[in-house]
């Protein structure tokens, strides 16, 4: 008898998805030291508007200056460390004054008033600036990096996109910097985040939970995902006019996309936390924000070209499309999560052929968390 053993490969354990230990090494580890997607950059739409952001354990603070760049620094006041900025998302005029002694810092960060500051010489305005975290822009969002010594974006992010897509040119195609947000919408989903990064690698489960997916790419019902491949992407079905709930029209193609890369439907996922799908007359953006071994939200953007945007078309057709696919996709690992704590899943599962990719992930979670030797 022959037994499919060595066609199958090892999952993690599923401690590494609900050991509070675990988590705060892959904060430390990963979060806390990779590119961070953290918000985009329009959202930021003029001087003195901020966003936080919860990178790894620390509160990132993204401010918009009167220069009209982006700035980046820890959420935390230099006199006795009290939150900088309590809302997710705000407007100041010209300074983030804190809330609890009123230090006040301009939008570069610079300590510019305190009560009584003329009369403590020993507070050393240029000492007492916020401290700046490193951000970088792309794809028109604002990645952020909390290492001392961050690793190249190019390297870690952008080569990565260009080794799935296969080629440097094709994330450039969809102009994704100068798409507008269509809609947006967070899920809070009660599952570790290395589950909705294995679920969206994996195509598996597309015939079973997705059936309005698998009706607009039909390939998908064979189980193997688009990231299995490189640079591959599935053909919409015959009969389906656009990338929407129902088949039905979408919007123009993009300037930028090729024939070659017309009705077809591209994923990636850029480590550790964002996902983008493209489409001809679309993009969709994942950003996770992990919480919690088993809480992570997710704010999903859906960008148009602008004049779609502007023009007020309802774009409500794509967007139900992969709303839908998100609903199902986090209710399955919502249901994975809690026997992740089981003691049948001690030792983990089983990754099928499909589903093989999926082991290279799990070998760079683990390589990130060893110990340096
Ligand atoms: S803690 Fe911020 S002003 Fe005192
Ligand atoms: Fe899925």
């Amino acid at each position: 008898m022959t037994t499919a053993v060595s066609s199958l490969l090892a999952t993690l354990p599923g401690d590494r998805y609900t050991d509070p230990e675990n988590f705060r090494r892959e904060q430390e580890r990963i979060f806390e030291t990779a590119w961070f997607c953290a918000v985009r950059s329009a959202d930021l739409d003029k001087p003195g508007a901020y966003r936080t952001v919860q990178v790894g354990r620390e509160s990132v603070l993204i401010t918009r200056n009167r220069r009209g760049g982006l700035r980046a620094f820890l959420n935390v006041c230099r006199h006795r460390g009290a939150r900088l900025c309590t809302e997710q998302a705000g407007q100041v005029r010209r300074s983030l004054q804190c809330p609890y002694h009123a230090w006040t810092y301009d939008l570069d960060g610079a300590l510019t008033a305190a009560p009584n500051l003329t009369r403590m010489p020993d507070v050393d305005r240029a000492s007492y600036g916020l401290h700046t975290v490193e951000l970088r822009e792309w794809l028109g969002y604002a990645w952020v990096c909390l290492a001392a010594e961050p690793p190249s974006f190019e390297e870690t992010v952008m080569d990565g996109v260009a080794e799935r897509l296969g080629g440097d040119e094709v994330i450039g195609h969809y102009g994704i910097e100068s798409l507008a947000l269509g809609r947006r919408r967070t899920y809070d989903v009660a599952a570790n985040w290395k589950l909705i990064v294995e679920n969206f690698m994996e195509c598996y489960h597309c015939a079973t939970i997705h059936p309005e997916l698998t009706e607009v790419l039909p390939e998908f019902a064979d189980g193997f995902a688009a990231q299995y491949y490189t640079g591959h992407g599935p053909a919409f079905a015959d009969e389906a006019e656009g990338f929407t709930v129902d088949g039905g029209a979408g919007f123009a193609r993009l300037p930028g996309v090729p024939d070659t890369h017309d009705r077809r439907y591209y994923a990636l996922t850029i480590r550790p936390q964002v996902f983008v799908n493209l489409v001809p007359d679309h993009v969709i953006v994942h950003r996770m924000i992990p919480l919690a071994q088993d809480r992570t939200v997710v704010e999903c953007d859906w960008l148009y070209a602008p004049e779609v945007v502007a023009s007020g078309a309802d774009v409500s057709h794509s967007v139900e499309l992969f709303h839908r696919v998100n609903l199902q996709d986090f209710d399955a690992c919502e249901r994975t999560q809690p026997a992740m704590a089981s003691r049948a899943y001690r030792k983990g599962g089983v990754l099928v052929p499909s589903e093989h990719h999926i082991g290279d992930f799990h070998t760079w979670v683990t390589e990130q968390l060893a110990d340096p030797d």
